[in-house]
């Protein structure tokens, strides 16, 4: 069985996250707009703690001179080095190629549950470039 409670879901309600250590990896799950999505604790531009970032959103452009303010709390911030990621899928806004890794969510009796062997998406730095 490779599912783990994670929490109650009456502890992640819209906006918020809970960050916990699964067999020594630790994964953060969050509430986007009442959708669940947990991703693995590390940037993978260069390792930092993902969860640690800002949620918020970001500013798109549709054309010259003209910007906007886009996807609000759905966009998770490196704290390190800013790149923006967009969730639930988990794509670099900055370099399309690298990927926050995703788990499998669900709820279950009240329970939010996530499958540690679900892990996927992982692109680093040196994967990246291939
Ligand atoms: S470690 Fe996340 S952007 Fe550099």
């Amino acid at each position: 069985m490779t599912e783990r409670v994670v929490c109650a879901t009456e502890d992640l309600p819209p906006g918020s996250r809970v960050v916990v250590s699964v067999d020594r990896i630790e994964i953060g799950v969050f509430n986007i707009g009442g959708e669940l999505v947990a991703i693995r604790n590390r940037c993978p531009h260069a390792g930092a703690p993902m969860c640690d970032g800002l949620l918020t959103g970001t500013v798109v452009s549709d054309g010259p001179q003209q910007r906007r303010w886009a996807h609000d709390g759905e966009i998770l911030r490196c704290p390190w080095h800013g790149w923006e990621f967009k969730l639930p899928e988990g794509r670099s806004l900055v370099d399309p190629p690298y990927l926050l890794s995703t788990y499998e969510v669900r709820v279950l009796d009240g329970q939010v549950l996530v499958d540690t062997a679900s892990g996927r998406g992982t692109r680093t730095r040196a994967e990246a470039r291939t």
